[in-house]
This record gives C-alpha cells, sequence and structure tokens, in this order.
C-alpha cells in the first residue's frame, strides 16, 4: 500500500479535460461483469497536451481505445490506481474502456456491488473509479447513457438514470435495457439496479401540471411496506414547490430499497437507492421514530435533486454545500409536517450528543475541511449538522422571504454547474445587499464558539444591558481563532411572563431601532461579531429576564448568568417553547454536573425537590403539546453530561442519571401512572403528530416506571407489552422491561425474537437493545450475539445495531476492565477487512479516548496502536485512527 496521502482544499485545479457524454454498456454476469464506456472528452484549454489521469481502484483492463484505435501496453501507464494517458490526442476525441469487475465480491458496498441477489450501486463519493476508468470528480459533469444486459430471469428489472429508452430480448436469456439522462451530471449521481424487485407505482402531478411516475422498488414481499414512504415522497413534491418553487425535473422517480448499505440513502439522480430500514414500514413492524427518519431522509434525498444534482459541489471540500443544505430542508420539512418546537429539540439534541463531542476532539473539522486522507470520513455530523445549522442562519438573518430570493438566485446563477460555499454565500448575499461580516468563519473554523452572556438593568436609565464575551477554542490545525458573527435571538420577558415590546437597541456607539414598521417587536437578532461586546435596550421599565438564544439561533455553547429562579421562570412561562425545553435542560445539566461531584466524593445523593415540582408542573399541564412534555421530562443523555466534564466519568454519570431517573419515578409515581393510564393507544395505528406525540408521553412515563425495583411497574410494562397493537408501543415496553436484569428481562426478549425473527429491520431493533444495555458485565453477551445466526459482520445495519448499541453504552463500552475497549479493537479489524467505510465509522468510538481517566486512556490507546499496527490497514481507519492518537 502506498503511504496515505493527505489532500488538500489549496490544492484545487480545474480539470485539465471535460468530458461530454458518456455511454457506458453493463454485461452483468454471476462470475464476472464487463463494463464497456465511450465517453467524449475534451481539453479545458484549447490546445493543451496535458496528460489525462483516470481514477480506478480494483479493476481489471481489458482494452482501451482512442477515436477508434486500440492503445497497446506503452501507449499508456497504469497503476494501482490510475490509468494515465500521457500524450492524448488534441481537441475533442473519444475514449473507449473495457473492464471487468466483479461485484459479486465487493463487500466494501462501494461502486458495484450485490446486496440480497441484486446489484447495486454506490457511486458517492468516490465510488465510481471501483465501476470504471474515469475522472472521478464532482466537476466533471456529463450526459449519461446506460445500457445494461442481464439474465432476465435472475435480474428482470433493469434500471438507470433518467429515462427508459430501450428494451428488449437477446439470446440465451438475457434481456437488456437502454437508460438515457438528459441532465448532466458528476459520476457520483451515477446509479444501476438490477434484479428480483416490484414497485408500488403512484403518480405526481407537478403544481406546471406534468405528471410524473414514481415508484418504489423492494422484493415483492415487502411492496405493503412502502406506502409510508410513498406518501412521505409526494409530501416532499409538494413541499418543495409550495416553499422553494422548486418542481421536479423528470417524467420518473425511482426509489430502490436495499438491505445492504453503509449509510442511509443515496440521491442519485431519479433512481435514488435507500437502506431498507429508510423505506419499509408498517405500524407492526416500524416506530413512530422509524416513520419520521423515514419522512425525513424520503424528503431530504428529493430535495437533493435541487440541492446537490441540479447545482451540486465543485470538489468534496465543498460537501455541505449540498448536504448542509439539504439537512435544512428536510428539518424545515419534518418540522411542517409535525410539530416545529418538538423538532428543533430533536435537532438541537442530536447536535449536542454527536456533533459538539467531534468539534471537541481529534477529529474536529470545520463544516468545510480542509484537509482529507479519505473523504468517506468527512460524512459527518460537522458537514451534515452543523452545516445545516449554518444555513439556518442565513435565514435568521434574512428572515424567511430574503432567504428565498438567496435560493431563487442561487439557482438562477448556478444550474447545471458544480460551485462552492463561497457562491452560496454570494447569492444568500447579493439577493438581499446583505452585511453578513465575517459570516465565512463558519465554514472554515472549527470548534463550538463558547459565548458568554452577563445582563444588567439600570432602573434610572430603563435600560437593560447583555455583555457578550466569545471564545473559539482551539482545534487540531487550528491553535488561534477570531471572533465568529453570531447571531442571537433575544427576547424579554416581564415579571408576568410575557414578551416585553422592543424598540431599540444602543450598540457601538449608535442608537438602533429593531422595530419593525415602527412597530416594537416582540423578539429580536442581536448580531455578535466582536470578542466581547455590549447591546443595550432601551426602554425597558422593569428588570427583564432574559430568554436569549431562542429556537437555538447558533450553533454555540452559551453560558449564561441567569439564575436557576430565572430559568425556573423561563421553563414556565417563555414563549419561545423551544427555549421553554431549553431552561429546563440548562437547569438539568447544572443539576447533574453537582450530583456527578457529590457523588465523585462519595457523598449522599438527593434531588433537589424544585427541580421535581417543575418536570410534575410540566408533566400535568394540560395545556402543553405531548411531544414537548416527553422531551422536556427526558434528561440530557450520558454523552452530553460527560463532555462538560474536565474528565469524563462514565460510572459516575451513569449512575447519577439512574439515580435521578429512579427518584422521579417514585416521586412522580402517580402521575407517571396516570399518564400511562390516560395515553394509551386506540386499535388503529396512525402516523400523526397528535397520535405520536400521545405515545411518545406514554411511553416516557413508562419508562421512568420501569426503572423501579417494583415488580407491580414490571407486570405495568409487561402487560403493555402483551396489549401493544404497534411496534412503538411495544418496543416501548420491552425496553422498559429490559432495564433490569432477571427472569422477565430473558423471557420477553426471548419471545420478542421468536416473534420476529423473521424481520431482520425488527430483529436489528432487537440487537440494538440488548447491544446498548447497561447491565454490568454485557459484553459477554454481546459476543454471544455476534455468533447468533441472524448476526453477519457483512450487513451495516447489524453491525450499527449490535456494535454501535455497544458503544453508546457508557457502563460496559467504558468498563473499567477494558473489556469494551479490547472487544471494539477486535471487531474493527475484522471489519476493516471486509468494509472500510463501517469500519471506520465503529473505531471512531475510541477517538475520545482522551477524555477519560488515566487508567481508560492507557486502555484505550493499547487498542488504538493494535489497530494502527495491523497489516492492509485500510485508508479509513488508518486516518481515524491516526488523527485519535495525533
Ligand atoms: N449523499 C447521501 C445523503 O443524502 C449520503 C451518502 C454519502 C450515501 C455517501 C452514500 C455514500 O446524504
Ligand atoms: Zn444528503
Amino acid at each position: 500500500m502506498d503511504a496515505p496521502k493527505e489532500i488538500f482544499l489549496k490544492d484545487y485545479k480545474s480539470p485539465d479535460y471535460y468530458f461530454d457524454t458518456v455511454d457506458l454498456r453493463f454485461s452483468l454476469g454471476e462470475e464476472k461483469t464487463i463494463v464497456a464506456s465511450k465517453i467524449t472528452v475534451f481539453p479545458r484549454v484549447e490546445g493543451s497536451s496535458a496528460p489525462l489521469v483516470l481514477d480506478g481502484v480494483d479493476l481489471k483492463l481489458i482494452s482501451i481505445k482512442v477515436d477508434g484505435k486500440e492503445l497497446k501496453e506503452g501507449d499508456y501507464h497504469l497503476d494501482l490506481r490510475h490509468l494515465i494517458l500521457p500524450s492524448p490526442p488534441q481537441g475533442k476525441f473519444t475514449l473507449e474502456i473495457d473492464t471487468e469487475i466483479q461485484p459479486q465480491n465487493n463487500t466494501s458496498l462501494e461502486g458495484l456491488y450485490k446486496s440480497s441477489g441484486n446489484f447495486c450501486t454506490q457511486c458517492e463519493a468516490e465510488g465510481f473509479r471501483k465501476i470504471t476508468f474515469y475522472q472521478d470528480r464532482p466537476d466533471i459533469m456529463a450526459k449519461y447513457t446506460c445500457r445494461i444486459e442481464a439474465d432476465k430471469l435472475l435480474y428482470p428489472v433493469l434500471l438507470s438514470n433518467g429515462n427508459l429508452i430501450e428494451q428488449g430480448t437477446l439470446e440465451g436469456g438475457k434481456h437488456y435495457a437502454v437508460w438515457e439522462d438528459p441532465f448532466k451530471k458528476p459520476c457520483y449521481l451515477f446509479a444501476l439496479v438490477a434484479g428480483q424487485l416490484e414497485s408500488r407505482d403512484d403518480t405526481f402531478v407537478t403544481r406546471s401540471g406534468r405528471k410524473v411516475a414514481l415508484r418504489i422498488w423492494t422484493p415483492a414481499q415487502d411492496v405493503p411496506k412502502t406506502a409510508h414512504a410513498m406518501y412521505s415522497l409526494k409530501a416532499a413534491m409538494k413541499w418543495d414547490e409550495d416553499v422553494f418553487g422548486l418542481e421536479y425535473d423528470l417524467d420518473l422517480f425511482n426509489v430502490v430499497a436495499v438491505p445492504d448499505f453503509n449509510m442511509g440513502a443515496m440521491e442519485n439522480k431519479s433512481l435514488n437507492i435507500f437502506n431498507s430500514k429508510l423505506v419499509l414500514a408498517s405500524p407492526e413492524t416500524a416506530s413512530d421514530a422509524d416513520y419520521a427518519a423515514i419522512l425525513g431522509v424520503i424528503g431530504h434525498e428529493y430535495f437533493h435533486n435541487w440541492t446537490g444534482n441540479r447545482v451540486t459541489c465543485r470538489d468534496w471540500f465543498q460537501l455541505s454545500l449540498k448536504e448542509g443544505l439539504t439537512v435544512f430542508r428536510d428539518q424545515e420539512f419534518s418540522s411542517d409536517m409535525g410539530s416545529r418546537t418538538v423538532k428543533r429539540i430533536a435537532d438541537v439534541s442530536k447536535l449536542r450528543n454527536y456533533q459538539f463531542p467531534q468539534d471537541a476532539g481529534p477529529m474536529a473539522h470545520p463544516v468545510r475541511p480542509h484537509s482529507y486522507i479519505k473523504m468517506d470520513n468527512f460524512y459527518t455530523v460537522t458537514v451534515y449538522e452543523k452545516g445545516a445549522e449554518v444555513v439556518r442562519m442565513y435565514k435568521t438573518l434574512l428572515g424567511t422571504q430574503g432567504f428565498r430570493k438567496g435560493m431563487d438566485l442561487y439557482f438562477k446563477r448556478h444550474d447545471g454547474q458544480a460551485v462552492t460555499c463561497e457562491d452560496f454565500f454570494a447569492a444568500m448575499k447579493d439577493a438581499n445587499g446583505a452585511d453578513f461580516a465575517n459570516f465565512l468563519l463558519w465554514y472554515s473554523q472549527a470548534g463550538t464558539p463558547v459565548v458568554k452572556v452577563t445582563s444588567s438593568y439600570n432602573a434610572e436609565a430603563h435600560t437593560f444591558s447583555l455583555k457578550f464575551s466569545q471564545e473559539v477554542p482551539p482545534t487540531p490545525g487550528q491553535p488561534v481563532k477570531e471572533p465568529m458573527f453570531i447571531p442571537v435571538a433575544v427576547g424579554l420577558l416581564d415579571s408576568s411572563g410575557k414578551d416585553m415590546p422592543l424598540s431599540s437597541v444602543y450598540h457601538d456607539g449608535t442608537l438602533q431601532s429593531v422595530a419593525s414598521n415602527n412597530q416594537p417587536v416582540l423578539s429580536t437578532v442581536l448580531r455578535v461579531t466582536k470578542k466581547e461586546e455590549e447591546f443595550v435596550f432601551c426602554d425597558i421599565f422593569e428588570r427583564p429576564i432574559p430568554s436569549l438564544l431562542r429556537g437555538y439561533s447558533a450553533p454555540i455553547r452559551l453560558e449564561s448568568d441567569l439564575s436557576d429562579s430565572d430559568l425556573f421562570f423561563l421553563l414556565a412561562h417563555d414563549s419561545d417553547e423551544f427555549n421553554r425545553w431549553e431552561s429546563g435542560q440548562v437547569l438539568a445539566r447544572k443539576l447533574m454536573l453537582s450530583l456527578v461531584a457529590d457523588f465523585q466524593q462519595s457523598k449522599p445523593l438527593t434531588l433537589n425537590p424544585k427541580f421535581v415540582q417543575g418536570l410534575k408542573s410540566i408533566l400535568c399541564d394540560p395545556s402543553l403539546d405531548k411531544e414537548f412534555i416527553a422531551k422536556a421530562i427526558t434528561l440530557p443523555g450520558e454523552g452530553e453530561i460527560m463532555d462538560m466534564m474536565e474528565v469524563a466519568d462514565p460510572d459516575a454519570v451513569y449512575a447519577v442519571r439512574t439515580f435521578i431517573r429512579k427518584e422521579l419515578a417514585s416521586q412522580l409515581k402517580s402521575e407517571f401512572l396516570s399518564t400511562v393510564e390516560n395515553n394509551r393507544s386506540s386499535e388503529e395505528y396512525v402516523f400523526d403528530h397528535t397520535n405520536m406525540a400521545r405515545r411518545a408521553l406514554k411511553n416516557t412515563a413508562l419508562a421512568y416506571l420501569g426503572s423501579l425495583e417494583d415488580s407491580e411497574m414490571t407486570e405495568l410494562a409487561l402487560h403493555e407489552y402483551k396489549t401493544a397493537t404497534n411496534m412503538t408501543d411495544q418496543f416501548a415496553a420491552l425496553s422498559a422491561i429490559s432495564q433490569k436484569p432477571g427472569k422477565t428481562h430473558d423471557d420477553v426478549l426471548a419471545d420478542f425474537y421468536t416473534k420476529w425473527q423473521h424481520n431482520y429491520l425488527v430483529v436489528n431493533k432487537w440487537f440494538a437493545l440488548q447491544a446498548m444495555s447497561n447491565i454490568p458485565g454485557n459484553v459477554e453477551n454481546v459476543r454471544k450475539l455476534l455468533n447468533h445466526p441472524a448476526f453477519d459482520l457483512r450487513n451495516p445495519n447489524k453491525v450499527y445495531s449490535l456494535i454501535g448499541g455497544f458503544c453508546g453504552s457508557p457502563v460496559n463500552f467504558h468498563a473499567k476492565d477494558g473489556s469494551g475497549y479490547k472487544f471494539l479493537g477486535e471487531i474493527v479489524l475484522q471489519l476493516d477487512k471486509l468494509n472500510p467505510q463501517v469500519a471506520s465509522r465503529m473505531v471512531s468510538a475510541f477517538s475520545r479516548w482522551r477524555r477519560f481517566d488515566e487508567s481508560r486512556q492507557t486502555l484505550a490507546k493499547q487498542q488504538l496502536e493494535t489497530i494502527m499496527s495491523a497489516n492492509g490497514l485500510s485508508e479509513n481507519v488508518f486516518e481515524i485512527a491516526s488523527k485519535s492518537l495525533a
């Protein structure tokens, strides 16, 4: 293996050659597959004599022709990763290359591979080079045709991008289909599927009256489980027209579900390929969370048609250009389909639990990374989720209409192009004549800014001052940071809990009006741009309680001087529902951290009665949305708390969280009981906000009750388990029971498996639940499950459920004896031989090893070192492991 090479954004160069048309012919076979490609090539600069360098990995070259003339050895160079033509003809020419590949042996699941007997592709980011020699980079945009030839019985369905223009039967039991995609595209959006599939068909009529055929393809027995995906697709198509004026641009839209897939789904032009977990759902087999994920991801991939496909990325450093924007769009879509506040809470929790730790660790990178070894490693929560927050800030600053103007200009300028994050920024700015100060730093500086706020009221002057100071912590390669542009949405509550009218703010030596149409506003966005800065609200006639960073207007850590009683007040009264939740979380975080300190000093733990009272009033407030209540009474996760500690102490955090949960359960037992009683499901499962909210609240209450050492409560959970009529309730009851070891635990888990053994998606839930268990010594059980007949290391979903689930357990993954680390270390090396992308995701669980005590550090480091010293390590795992050790 060559030494892994780091690739830098600053080294970007335009390609020397462009491709105009690409004709692909696939002959799919059991032993081998032949790929014939015919490309028309032209130089970027006329008369150029630069070599043409094509990427190619794991390919067997059969022949190569230039303008119809076969090249001999010596006319070209071939190495492990490239095919180079040292002196191609001047001007336009055609290049024909035949290659042989073996999809049946491809366990990496990138390029062309087989899943359950069917052929399918995954080309993003750099998988196309495993199919044929090509300039595998997104700024090469070409028009494709694709002819697929295969056995007719084994592969009755043949799909690729665009429109079907020809099909027919051939000798020897074969048939073929020819697809033509009228839109230019980068090769990462190419797709091919061939296999035994059936479809659910529907149509969507666009707002300009065009009829689009929609087809969702799965194995025949799963077609009934695609109704929700189809509903989601149609809703997404309509939403994009309504909100962004964006219409679908072809007459056919295909979605294919495959069981073996590294990621969630892929937006290939008009042929989205999905992990079947994000397509298949029925009330009996999928939970509300699954239904919501399907809605969001079907939306996400569909929205990519404009933000990603019509306008794509110049290079992979720009990934957030399409992903941050498209995540933002799918978040907004889900908000509009359900509850905006609850969706925002879920998204912010995800950011805090996953992105903040990444931003504070050895893999920290900006939304637009400066370098990478393997691009696959940069499909991260930073690029996706923090990237979406960056897009959200444009909208916060510009308003809905201003943001829309920016989007319109972006498409007007760049349709059909491969562009950069600056191009998006410029469209937003130019469309609005906006002053965005140093906003671009959000793309280049890594690390979560810490913003401190202190407030003071001047009763004589009737002014209220907010003083901000900000600090961006150092991250690898970026020791010193500049202050960022942080939009802080603020409202001020009066003593009755109402928003005070805001008219003007004194800032930077001038008095600025914040009124809108001469009317005072109830909330305003402060533009914090300096290291230290003061904003003074005028005409404030009583001491207010500030509601800061409303709706979480910037992806920062906010440290305010609000007292507990201020926070309880906000929890009870803030008109910004997100901040009501947030106040409760701030209180819970403070409480948990102080109990962790008590635990570490072996002091007895006691729960502040005010906290219990605060949660009780939320739990019993009939005016509140039930899903909001469920979120508000849920404590911050262990990861979030560990992330806030000097030295993360998983045992203490777990003990404290468990203590608070049990304490709440016993003190609020009757409230939780009546919550369960009053929110049982009706017979029929409905996926809508009201019903989901009811289930969420009931199941949150049940989980609390299940934590009690109380056989009556175990009976209750068992009863819920037995009477459940949908997976949401059934699985929630199972989870409640499985918190405690014992016979009921064992019996119910066995019963669940027996019931669902023929549904692999449900079996994965069963794996995950057991893997995540905090019952001490669970590593042995997980090791046993590795040998369970339903487990398979080659299937990413199974790995994510069992291994990924295990890494989420503070008790067992971080077990003091190192047994959890050792287990993961072994698995990573096994996985790396099969599927480097999946291995790399798993090894990431080690990346924050320095956050723990010395003895854990030593144990985790040993595992990383063992991994690093393994022969033939993939670049994927090399990058994560070496950066973790650096
Ligand atoms: N582009 C996909 C998305 O919608 C993610 C993906 C990346 C899928 C790489 C497969 C491989 O976010
Ligand atoms: Zn995406």
